[in-house]
């Protein structure tokens, strides 16, 4: 059984279905919704996504941070976060899933000119649009990690072209790989479809924009589930009404809740979800988190760590 307490560091998520799950690995975890000064020495697991900045610096006793998404953008937000805590991150195949998902549906959403069939529907019309095939669309995917990777294996069924950028060379069957910003060009100049699933750092905030667009061919779509820092929602906005872009799809914003004032929701364009592409699922993270913790327990490093030099 192991020592000290959890926080958990979600206040606006349902603190009783998340603890019921861990507790079904953790039965005697002692598991808490806040600490103050007396108490802070208890804590040596915090489950966090967007922690008050300094706080985790008050836990002398943290062993390690659990985040409650893929994404750490929130959590590496505090510049006072204490380095030498490790941070975990969520990687499984419920978010996988959902995330090819999400993908999927927005790919065939474009390429299959749905949004054109919708504007026609508006007005009654009837007129045959006609698609190229998948095999004849190129689906460029900026960012071919976890989820990035999920999404080709998915995209690749139904013989969608593919491309992918990371950092690092990738070699992965079926995928054509570039990596790094010298090859950022030649990627998108092949790329019929863009879907952004990027970890949002100081290297790639705003990577979505004017030159980016410019740099795809004309009547290219772009997918961003990745984070809205992303992109440059002006910029976005500009290169579908000058007509080089047919359109987006966007999960993430700027600003969440996306503001009822954005010029985003009535564009005729512009596909909107609210941050809604892949949840993290409560049973999995938990078992991720007990397990982990109970690596640490014996001795062992936890896995799906973050590296800090890389942000990511
Ligand atoms: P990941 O496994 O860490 O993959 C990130 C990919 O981005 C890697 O291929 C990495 O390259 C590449 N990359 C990072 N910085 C780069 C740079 N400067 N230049 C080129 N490539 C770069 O992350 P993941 O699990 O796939 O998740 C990706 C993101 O999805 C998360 O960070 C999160 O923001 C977002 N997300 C959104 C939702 C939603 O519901 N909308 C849900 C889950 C996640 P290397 O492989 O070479 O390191
Ligand atoms: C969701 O946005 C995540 O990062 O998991």
């Amino acid at each position: 059984m192991p020592q000290g307490a959890l926080l958990f560091d979600l206040p606006n998520f349902p603190h009783d279905t998340w603890t019921t799950h861990l507790r079904r690995f953790l039965p005697d975890l002692d598991v808490r919704a806040s600490f103050d000064e007396a108490t802070a020495k208890d804590i040596m697991y915090c489950v966090a996504w967007k922690p008050q900045p300094g706080m985790l610096r008050k836990l002398p006793n943290l062993k390690i941070v659990f985040s409650m998404g893929a994404g750490v953008d929130g959590i590496m937000a505090d510049t006072t976060y204490p380095r030498h805590i490790p941070l975990a991150r969520v990687v499984d195949d419920t978010l996988a899933q959902a995330m090819s998902e999400y993908v999927v549906f927005n790919t065939l959403y474009w390429h299959r000119r749905m949004n054109d069939f919708a504007a026609l529907q508006r007005e009654s019309k009837w007129r045959q649009l006609p698609a190229p095939r998948a095999p004849f669309v190129r689906v460029g995917i900026l960012g071919f990690g976890v989820l990035g990777q999920a999404a080709a294996r998915a995209l690749s069924a139904l013989n969608y072209q593919l491309l992918g950028w990371s950092a690092t060379p990738k070699n992965v069957d079926g995928v054509r790989t570039f990596h790094g910003s010298g090859q950022l060009h030649a990627f998108l100049g092949e790329t019929d479809i863009l879907v952004c699933l990027l970890p949002l750092t100081p290297d790639t905030r705003g990577i979505l924009n004017e030159k980016t667009f410019a740099a795809l061919p004309n009547g290219a779509c772009v997918i961003n589930a990745a984070r809205g820092g992303h992109l440059v929602e002006g910029d976005l906005i500009a290169a579908i009404d000058r007509g080089h872009l047919r359109g987006a799809s966007l999960d993430v914003f700027n600003t969440e809740p996306l503001p009822a004032t954005s010029p985003l929701w009535s564009h005729p364009k512009i596909v909107i979800t609210s941050h809604s592409a892949a949840f993290t699922d409560p049973a999995s993270f938990m078992r991720q988190v007990a397990t982990t913790i109970q690596r640490i327990d014996q001795g062992l490093p936890p896995e799906n760590l973050v590296d800090f030099t890389r942000g990511y």
